[in-house]
């Protein structure tokens, strides 16, 4: 029920249509570029299912394939298991991201995934990425 409520409060998305897709009168090219990396390339959209950009679902991202335990800030830090994806919209006003704010901007984020996809992202691909996740 409080997640219902989370949906009903996302703040005003004027980009968007009906579908939760950018409408191309409103959108720049580097938002529709973004776009199109979102749900081709970078499969962002596999998890992160519009118009809300959430599947609702438990995924296990394996981060720790990419790392040794370690303590950090007085955690330690290992494998999460499965946690459930975080829907997008609004995503640009609600720094630190992840469960635990482990990552501080949207720039991190595109970093981690393509380290966990293993998407081999080009710069312009991931700065395309974040405009994108601005209009949201
Ligand atoms: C296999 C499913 C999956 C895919 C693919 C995926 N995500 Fe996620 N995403 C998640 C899950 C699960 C979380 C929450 C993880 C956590 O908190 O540790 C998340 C969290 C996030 C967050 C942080 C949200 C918040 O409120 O803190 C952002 C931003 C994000 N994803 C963007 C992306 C982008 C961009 C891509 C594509 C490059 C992507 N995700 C691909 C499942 C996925």
């Amino acid at each position: 029920m409080a997640e219902f409520q989370a949906l009903l409060d996302f703040p005003p998305a004027p980009k968007l249509n009906i579908y939760g897709k950018l409408d191309p009168r409103k959108a720049t090219a580097e938002e529709l570029r973004g776009q199109e990396v979102f749900f081709g390339k970078a499969q962002c959209a596999v998890c992160h299912v519009p118009p809300y950009y959430t599947d609702n679902l438990m995924h296990n991202l394996k981060a720790e394939r990419f790392f040794s335990p370690k303590m950090i800030n007085g955690r330690m830090a290992s494998a999460d298991g499965p946690i459930k994806t975080f829907p997008l919209r609004g995503i640009k006003d609600s720094p630190p991201y992840m469960h635990d704010g482990r990552l501080l901007t949207l720039e991190d984020t595109v970093e981690f995934f393509n380290l966990i996809q293993e998407l081999k992202l080009t710069d312009q691909e991931k700065a395309d990425l974040v405009a994108f996740m601005r209009a949201l």
